[in-house]
């Protein structure tokens, strides 16, 4: 049956969640029915409902108090409650389950890019301040009307046309934002933007500096949680929504390529946000690097990530021009964040491409027998010489002049002993 043909989704409600889920938002319906309230299932969960996708992330609206509901809910404490009353909204823990409440809102915004000022207000109010028509349905849980599905803006109909179509023609000046998610479920549910919405996407990129750094870095990392981000990615490069993050990025062929070599480097593991954004960084120089840095604030680690990338990729120039004994490759490469190293190994050339494992997989594990301690009772001196000699010692053993720890005292002995 397609979407456009459900208007009660009890069944597969039924059928698709989980039991303890199903019988959590029936419980739930029934306690709002008590409290004369009415509650909703909302959002994504719907959309994927429909779609037959699974989507664990349940979102409940409530018309009325969604903390007095979530707590009456929970009246036998056997979940964990946090509740956020200054939003209206609560959580609802059990297990690794999570439910979310949100007390029904109307939104205005003050001015493009500004958070939303909220007031109270119905289901309908709560749908129409939403994003895309696929995301703006809803799913009543009251016994009475359990299962009925509330599609104002004909998300159904989107649905079966795989269409990603905003409600109204200022949803991107509103909120910029949603160019990034446009492109995430397009992308990801291999949709069409549909051309109205194209135009006034094109038309709103500008607002895209409306938003902070931080919330743009939320949605593109967002992207990059996503199965395969270069498709976002690459769609945003040709609507020039990727050159608004830095002109110097491309969405294109390599990139493609880049990404499907991460995934087979990090199986059976999905390679880490990081990783992926090392990856789209990776042709740019090390100022662009930094003003992309500047704009988007990203975490210590992700920095450290990003710019021992491009410092990796400077340094393989070295690499390139001539044959090295393994312990200057140590040197030329040691010290980096291990995701950089990864990075560069599918994003070099090959013959750097090379160093860099010899590096990962046999050098970086190079250590001299000796520790400081015993060098000390051979009679090396304390302080920095120690570090000294235990480097000297690194470099005989990783390019073979020293293998053996008799080898090391002696050579000790002889040179370093006063
Ligand atoms: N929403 C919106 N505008 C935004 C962010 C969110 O209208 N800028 C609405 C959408 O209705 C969305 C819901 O809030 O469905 C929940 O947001 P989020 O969890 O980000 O969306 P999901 O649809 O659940 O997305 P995903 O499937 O990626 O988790």
């Amino acid at each position: 049956m397609s979407a456009s043909e459900q208007n009660n989704l009890s069944e597969i409600i039924e059928e698709q969640l989980p039991g303890d889920i199903f019988h959590f938002i029936q419980h739930a319906g029934d306690t709002a029915n008590s409290l004369q309230q009415r509650i909703y299932l909302v959002g994504g969960v719907v959309r994927d409902l429909l779609l037959e996708r699974i989507n664990l992330d349940i979102d409940l609206v409530v018309e009325g108090d969604a903390i007095k509901l979530a707590q009456a809910i929970n009246s036998e404490g056997r979940a964990q409650l946090v509740t956020h009353p200054r939003f209206g909204t609560a959580k609802l823990k059990w297990g690794h389950r999570s439910v979310d409440f949100a007390t029904a809102r109307a939104e205005s915004y003050a001015h493009p890019g500004a958070l939303p000022t909220i007031h109270p207000g119905t289901i309908n109010d709560d749908l129409k301040r939403r994003d895309f028509a696929i995301n703006a349905m809803a799913v009543e849980l009251n016994p009475r009307h359990f299962g009925e599905l509330i599609d104002p803006f004909d998300g159904c109909g989107d649905l079966n046309r795989q269409h990603i179509r905003v409600l109204h023609e200022k949803s991107f000046v509103d909120d910029a934002t949603r160019i990034w998610r446009a492109l995430r479920y397009e992308q990801r549910l291999d949709f069409t933007i549909e051309p109205a919405t194209r135009l006034l996407l094109k038309r709103d990129i500008v607002y895209l500096k409306t938003i902070s750094g931080d919330r743009i870095r939320h949605e593109l990392e967002l992207v990059l949680r996503e199965e395969q981000p270069e498709k976002a990615l690459c769609r945003a490069f040709e609507l020039d929504v990727l050159t608004t993050l830095h002109p110097a990025l491309k969405g294109d062929s390599w990139l493609i390529e880049a990404f499907k070599a991460a995934r087979v480097r990090c199986l059976p593991d999905l390679p880490h946000p990081d990783f992926y954004l090392a990856l789209l960084c990776y042709r740019l120089t090390a100022n662009h690097l930094e003003q992309l840095i500047q704009y988007l604030r990203p975490a210590k680690t992700t920095t450290q990530v990003l710019q021992d990338t491009i410092a990796i990729k400077e340094k393989t120039k070295e690499l390139k021009s001539r044959r090295l004994a393994p312990s200057e490759v140590y040197e030329i490469l040691n010290g980096y964040h291990p995701v950089a190293y990864a990075v560069n190994a599918i994003a070099a050339g090959a013959s750097a491409a090379d160093y860099i494992e010899l590096y990962l997989n046999v050098l970086r594990n190079v250590k001299p027998a000796l520790t400081g301690e015993a060098l000390k009772k051979l009679g090396v001196k304390q302080g920095p010489r120690i570090k000294e000699v235990l480097s000297k010692l690194r470099h005989a053993r990783l390019d073979g002049k020293i293998t053996t720890k008799k080898q090391e005292e002696e050579w000790v002995a002889k040179r370093h002993s006063s």
